[in-house]
């Protein structure tokens, strides 16, 4: 029988929490908060639910969620020893009987990405936690990567274990629907090239796989906001031709890029003219949403521009923008210019900003299933 729980949680970028408290007291007002460490939030449910029958909330200040069956402490941070008291828990031996199932396994970031150099995803703490929790595993309860089929088998539930303190791990399952889900921790594993000019590299990376746009090889794209040019980079080294706008200088190896332009200028002053090729917009820049909405309306409104989707980076200069009316509004105005899919969710490689990615029609969005990559489904 499938373990039910009454607990729900979600993992965000620390100090994101009551942006995530707000956002679902909007949307899921039935959630009631419970419990709340940086980056690491859980809430009851008004009833007990399994995990293959939770149906997770879209929400764009929770990098995941899932299920919640409560939390394994011991006096130290010893991985052997967690991961012995993980699989003594009740809830994690019923999980076990339906294996194999994935295995998720991430810490609560300990600070903004890109400070001090960190970046979220795996380090050195989560690798051992992982060989802890497959060495005291029972036999079938994970997906066993070594073993060639198995990893054909695509499991439909990830047991997830999240390093909330060292040495306070915290039990939790959810189902794999979409691509986003089969990140731990909701965080992609990404890493900068070393020719990377700046983080804005994973940012863009991070951004184009979590929206599915559709982009292919020499499509052309306009970046308001682009120096000194790590997102141009990321687009260039998968092929794409980029127009980059910015008052700002852009770094030497990006400009000598034989696929980039730069517009030295802000972008409410380019000439339309400049830029009508461009299939897709994207923006990073560090002024007010309302301002880099103000400079991809004038674009994309323009009876001679054809833009097919937009990833936008919008800054949360004040708590107020992150409210859940305002997001709305954000949405509003951006179908309000003929885009009907339009998501928003805070990347885990941003920082005090959100990601928007808007396409024309749901059916845009580029679909991977079993390594293929399908278009247009
Ligand atoms: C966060 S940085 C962009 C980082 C860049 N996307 C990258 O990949 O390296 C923000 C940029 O916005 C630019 N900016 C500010 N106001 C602007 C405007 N009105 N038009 C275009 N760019 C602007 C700044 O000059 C700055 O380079």
């Amino acid at each position: 029988m499938a373990v039910e729980t009454e607990f729900v949680y979600c993992t965000c970028q620390p100090g994101a929490e009551p942006a995530l408290k707000g956002e679902v007291a909007a949307r899921v007002p039935e959630w009631k908060f419970a419990f709340s460490r940086p980056g690491f939030v859980t809430f009851k449910l008004p009833a007990p639910v399994s995990a293959n029958r939770f149906e997770p909330m879209r929400l764009t200040f929770a990098r995941t969620s899932g299920l919640s069956f409560g939390r394994v402490e011991a006096e130290s941070a010893d991985p052997a020893a967690l991961a012995k008291l993980i699989w003594e828990h009740g809830a994690a031996r019923q999980l076990a009987e339906t294996g194999p199932l994935a295995l998720h396994v991430w810490a609560r970031d300990t600070d903004l990405p890109g400070e001090n150099n960190v970046e979220p995803g795996p380090n050195a703490e989560t690798f051992a936690a992982v060989a802890a929790l497959r060495e005291a595993a029972p036999a079938g309860a994970l997906v066993d990567r070594s073993n060639e089929d198995e990893k054909k088998t695509a499991s439909k539930v990830a047991f997830d274990v999240a390093m909330v303190e060292p040495n306070q791990w915290w039990i939790g399952a959810h189902a794999l629907r979409s691509r986003v889900d089969r990140w731990p921790g909701g965080v992609p594993r990404l890493e900068a090239p070393q020719h990377a000019v700046s983080r804005a590299y994973l940012k863009m990376q991070e951004g184009l796989r979590w929206s599915g746009i559709p982009a292919q090889k020499g499509d052309y794209w306009i970046e308001l906001g682009c120096a000194p040019g790590g997102a141009s980079q990321a687009l260039l080294d998968v092929g794409m031709r980029v127009v980059g706008v910015d008052p700002a200088e852009v770094d030497p190896v990006v400009l000598a890029h034989p696929d980039f332009e730069h517009l030295n200028a802000r972008a409410s002053e380019i000439g339309v003219d400049e830029v009508t090729d461009a299939a897709w917009i994207t923006a990073d820049i560090n002024c007010a949403p309302q301002y880099t909405l103000d400079g991809v309306e004038r674009l994309v409104t323009h009876p001679s521009m054809h833009v097919r989707g937009l990833l936008l980076t919008l800054k949360l200069l004040s708590l107020n923008l992150a409210k859940p009316e305002v997001i709305a509004e954000t949405i509003a105005r951006v179908r309000s210019w003929g885009y009907t899919d339009v998501r928003t969710r805070q990347l885990a490689h941003n920082r005090r900003e959100y990601c928007l990615a808007a396409l024309r029609t749901r059916g845009q969005r580029r679909v991977k299933r079993s390594g293929v990559v399908k278009k247009g489904r």
